[in-house]
C-alpha cells in the first residue's frame, strides 16, 4: 500500500526491517542507544559490534538521546547504509497526549536526520508498540500523520517505508493511511491532489 505525499512515496510493507535495501532504517532505540531487545537487538545482532560501538560513542559525545529526538550510527553489516536510532516514549496512560506529541516527534526527528543526511529513502519500525507499550492502532494514526505531515513541507527524500512487523501491526497502519488514499479514480494521486 502507497501513496505519494508531494515527491516522496510513502509506503507500507509487511516484513523484518533489518532486512530493508533503504539508505537508513530507523531503529526504535532507548535514551541510552543500549541495543538490547525487540528491533533494537535484531538491528544490533545483524549488523554486528559497529552499531552498539557507534551508539556507545555517540551517548559519550552528546549525551543520552532525549525521548522524541533521534541519533545516527552506520549500519554495519546491514543493507541500509545507516541506522537512525529514534527514541519513542514509554507509553503513558495517563498522559496520551503527551505520548502522542513525543512519538510524533520521534518520527520527526527521524526524517530529519535522514535529511540532514541527504539520504533518498528510509524506512521505519512501529516505534514505540512492542517494549514500551504504545498501543498499535493509536501509535499507526500518530506516526502516519507525522510522517505525511513532514513529507508535505522540504525534503528530499524520495521513498519512507513503513516496515511492519506481522499482520496485525500492517493492518493498523493501513487502516491510518485508508483517509489519505484517493477516494476515487486513479489509484495514484498526490497528497495534495486528494486533500482538495
Ligand atoms: N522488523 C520490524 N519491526 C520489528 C522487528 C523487526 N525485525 N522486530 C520487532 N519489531 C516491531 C515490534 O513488533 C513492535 O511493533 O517493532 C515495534 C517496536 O517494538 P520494540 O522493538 O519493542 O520497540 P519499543 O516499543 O520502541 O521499545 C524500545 O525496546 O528493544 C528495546 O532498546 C530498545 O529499550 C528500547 C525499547
Amino acid at each position: 500500500m502507497k501513496i505519494q505525499v508531494n515527491r516522496t512515496v510513502l509506503e507500507l510493507v509487511e516484513g523484518d526491517i533489518t532486512e530493508m535495501e533503504t539508505d537508513a532504517i530507523v531503529n526504535a532505540a532507548n535514551e541510552y542507544l543500549i541495543h538490547g531487545g525487540g528491533v533494537a537487538g535484531a538491528i544490533a545482532c545483524r549488523g554486528g559490534p559497529t552499531i552498539q560501538q557507534e551508539s556507545d560513542e555517540w551517548v559519550r559525545r552528546h549525551g543520552p538521546v532525549p525521548t522524541g529526538s533521534a541519533a545516527i550510527t552506520s549500519g554495519g553489516r546491514l543493507k541500509a547504509r545507516y541506522v537512525i536510532h529514534a527514541v519513542g516514549p514509554v507509553y503513558d496512560r495517563g498522559a496520551p497526549e503527551q505520548s502522542a506529541q513525543l512519538l510524533a516527534s520521534a518520527v520527526r526527528a527521524a526524517l530529519r536526520m535522514a535529511d540532514e543526511h541527504h539520504l533518498k529513502s528510509v524506512a521505519l519500525p512501529a516505534i514505540s508498540t512492542g517494549i514500551f507499550g504504545y498501543p498499535l492502532e493509536d501509535a499507526a494514526q500518530v506516526m502516519i500523520k507525522a510522517a505525511t505531515e513532514y513529507l508535505s513541507g522540504e525534503t528530499g527524500l524520495e521513498r519512507v517505508v513503513f516496515c511492519l512487523y506481522g499482520r496485525p501491526a500492517y493492518e493498523a497502519f493501513a487502516a491510518a493511511l485508508e483517509p489519505w488514499m484517493p477516494v476515487t479514480g486513479a489509484s495514484w494521486r498526490s497528497f495534495r491532489d486528494t486533500s482538495q
